[in-house]
C-alpha cells in the first residue's frame, strides 16, 4: 500500500491545502493528515479542534485520515512506517525552507522519507493560514479562503459574529 503524510499547523486550514489533500489522495492509497503539535506556538484553534475541523472538511474523501504529532516528523513517520511527505509549494519564497525541511529529513531518515510536492492551484497561490487569520480578526471576508464551517468558527474566535 502506498501511503503518505502530508503533515502542517493547518490553523485553520485553507481551500490551498483542502486543493492538495484532494490531489494527493487520488494518488496515494491512503494520506494521513498530521497536525503538529507545536508547544512553541500558541494557535488559533487546539490541536483537537484543528483534527476535527479537517476532519469534518475532508469526510466526502475516504482513503483520508487526520491524526497529530508532536516532536519530529521523521520519527513519527517511522513509526508509522510512513516514507513520502506531501507539501504544497506556493511560490519561490516557499521554496528554500521547504526544500531544507525535506533534505534534513532525507538526512535525519538516512534516505527512508522522500518529500513529493504539488504546486499549488494558481487560484490559492495567494493564500496562507496566517493571511486567513489577520483578515478575520479586523471581520475581512475570508469566504474564498475557507469553507463555509471553518469561516464561522474563525470569526467565533475573534468574537465577530455575522
Ligand atoms: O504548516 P506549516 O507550519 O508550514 O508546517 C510545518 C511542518 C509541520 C511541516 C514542520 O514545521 C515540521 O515538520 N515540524 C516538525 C518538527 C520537525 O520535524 N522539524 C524538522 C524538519 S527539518
Amino acid at each position: 500500500m502506498k501511503n503518505a503524510i502530508y503533515p502542517g499547523s493547518f490553523d485553520p486550514v485553507t481551500y490551498g491545502h483542502l486543493d492538495i489533500i484532494r490531489r494527493a489522495a487520488a494518488i496515494f492509497d491512503e494520506l494521513i493528515i498530521s497536525v503538529l503539535n507545536n508547544v512553541r506556538k500558541t494557535p488559533l484553534f487546539s490541536v483537537e479542534e484543528r483534527v476535527r475541523i479537517l476532519e469534518n472538511a475532508t469526510k466526502d474523501i475516504p482513503n483520508v485520515r487526520v491524526e497529530s504529532f508532536s516532536g519530529l516528523l521523521v520519527d513519527y513517520a517511522m513509526r508509522r512506517d510512513v516514507h513520502v511527505i506531501v507539501r504544497g509549494l506556493r511560490a519561490i519564497t516557499d521554496f528554500e525552507y521547504e526544500l531544507q525541511n525535506a533534505q534534513t529529513n532525507r538526512l535525519l531518515s538516512k534516505g527512508e522519507l522522500d518529500t513529493m510536492f504539488f504546486t499549488t492551484s494558481l487560484e490559492y497561490a495567494y493564500l496562507s493560514s496566517t493571511t486567513v487569520r489577520e483578515i478575520a480578526s479586523f471581520g475581512g471576508d475570508i469566504s474564498g479562503c475557507v469553507p463555509d464551517f471553518v469561516e464561522e468558527l474563525i470569526y467565533n474566535k475573534f468574537g465577530i459574529h455575522k
